[in-house]
């Protein structure tokens, strides 16, 4: 038979993507802040991967341009500089520490309360970053402060 050759495509941009940055400089900064259609976005890049979201925390609003990142279970989690809440980078899901009532242990694990914080669509074409907001029309507890002005020093009760 005859030799198949496969060539890798370039990544497709989508219609709606939008330029952020380029490649070079989140590698320094790790975190780009920026405005994708009136919403605030942030960009993490963590141990070689990309992930877009929300910048205003789902809780109140906190900046989480300006949070930690923090392990937990294998999870890279964005701590929340505000009331430490933990968010999922990858999947947006909200974490939280209890106690199951079946484990006789009663030692404290980390739960999933689902997904908080809408995450985005990251490309790369040619070194430059592309975010591609995600289907608005499926709401997201963030989307709540998505568009609220906040004073990121003043952090609230
Ligand atoms: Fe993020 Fe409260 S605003 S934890």
């Amino acid at each position: 038979g005859q030799q198949q050759t496969v060539i890798s495509e370039p990544e497709e941009l989508d219609e709606s993507a939008v330029f952020v940055g380029k490649v070079e400089d989140l590698k320094t900064s790790k975190r780009i802040r920026t405005t994708v259609n009136d919403r605030e976005v942030v960009i993490f890049h963590h141990l070689g991967k990309y992930h877009a979201l929300d910048l205003r925390c789902y809780h109140a609003g906190g900046p989480l341009h300006l949070g930690e990142i923090e392990d937990i279970n294998g999870r890279a989690c964005i701590v929340c500089p505000w009331h430490k809440y933990k968010i999922v980078l990858e999947t947006g899901e909200g974490l939280y520490q209890g106690v199951d009532p079946q484990d006789p242990s009663r030692s404290k694990k980390w739960f999933s309360k689902g997904k908080k914080q809408r995450t985005h669509k990251v490309t790369i074409k040619d070194g430059s970053i592309y975010v591609t907001l995600s289907d608005l029309d499926l709401r997201c507890d963030s989307d709540f402060h998505a568009k609220e002005k906040f004073n990121d020093d003043a952090r609230p009760d």
